[in-house]
């Protein structure tokens, strides 16, 4: 399912520079400002954001955790994204990278502090959903946490964000720490006790 799936990304990617429109819209800026906030820990040790697009969510968790990896299943994003990381200040972007991985199959070796998983979930059906979590939960440290947000009016995607967002409620084993709904998405962070 990945590889047909990080396809048509790049193919999106090429016809269109920006389509969630993460530098024009009010709706991102507000949402990875609110995502900042929402972080329980100012600082984390090691991070792992898939999905990480063009690397604007990286930019600001670049900040926040000692290292992290972002990685993304399109190749054009990972350039984006490592363009944009390479603009920050020295001290910021220290430990940080920005990797091709396409999921699940590239989903890296843990233990993570943090997984934070941003409009991502809904791009896998329910099943393989159930799987990436797997792949979370197994890899998420003890006392680590797991963010997730996601948009909710989505109906051409493989599932909705509520799904996702039900899907991660219904594993046993976190503790919820913060539970932020709107209209538009969702954002719960979930801690591994
Ligand atoms: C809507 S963007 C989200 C970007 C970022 N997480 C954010 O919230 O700002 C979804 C990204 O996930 C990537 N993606 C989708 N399915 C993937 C998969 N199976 N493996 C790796 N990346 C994938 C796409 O290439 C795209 O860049």
């Amino acid at each position: 399912v990945s590889k047909r799936a990080t396809q048509w990304f790049e193919d999106l990617f090429t016809t269109n520079p920006d389509p969630w429109g993460f530098d024009s819209t009010w709706y991102e800026q507000r949402k990875r400002a609110l995502l900042g906030a929402c972080l329980p820990r100012q600082q984390y040790g090691r991070a792992f954001e898939p999905g990480c697009a063009f690397g604007h969510l990286t930019e600001v968790l670049a900040s926040r955790c000692d290292t992290l990896l972002a990685g993304d299943g399109a190749p054009s994003a990972v350039e984006r994204a490592r363009a944009r990381i390479a603009a920050l200040p020295d001290d910021v972007k220290a430990g940080v990278s920005v990797e091709v991985l396409d999921l699940p199959d590239d989903w890296p070796a843990g233990p993570f502090d943090l997984i934070v998983v941003s409009e991502l979930g809904y791009f896998f059906d329910p099943d393989d959903f159930e799987g990436l979590l797997d792949l979370m939960l197994g890899s998420l440290a003890p006392g680590g946490d797991l963010l997730a947000v996601h948009y909710r009016l989505n109906p051409d995607d493989a599932q909705t964000g509520d799904q996702v967002h039900a899907a991660v409620r219904r594993r046993d084993g976190l503790e919820r720490l913060v539970e932020h709904v709107e209209a538009e998405f969702l954002l719960d962070v979930w801690r591994r006790p």
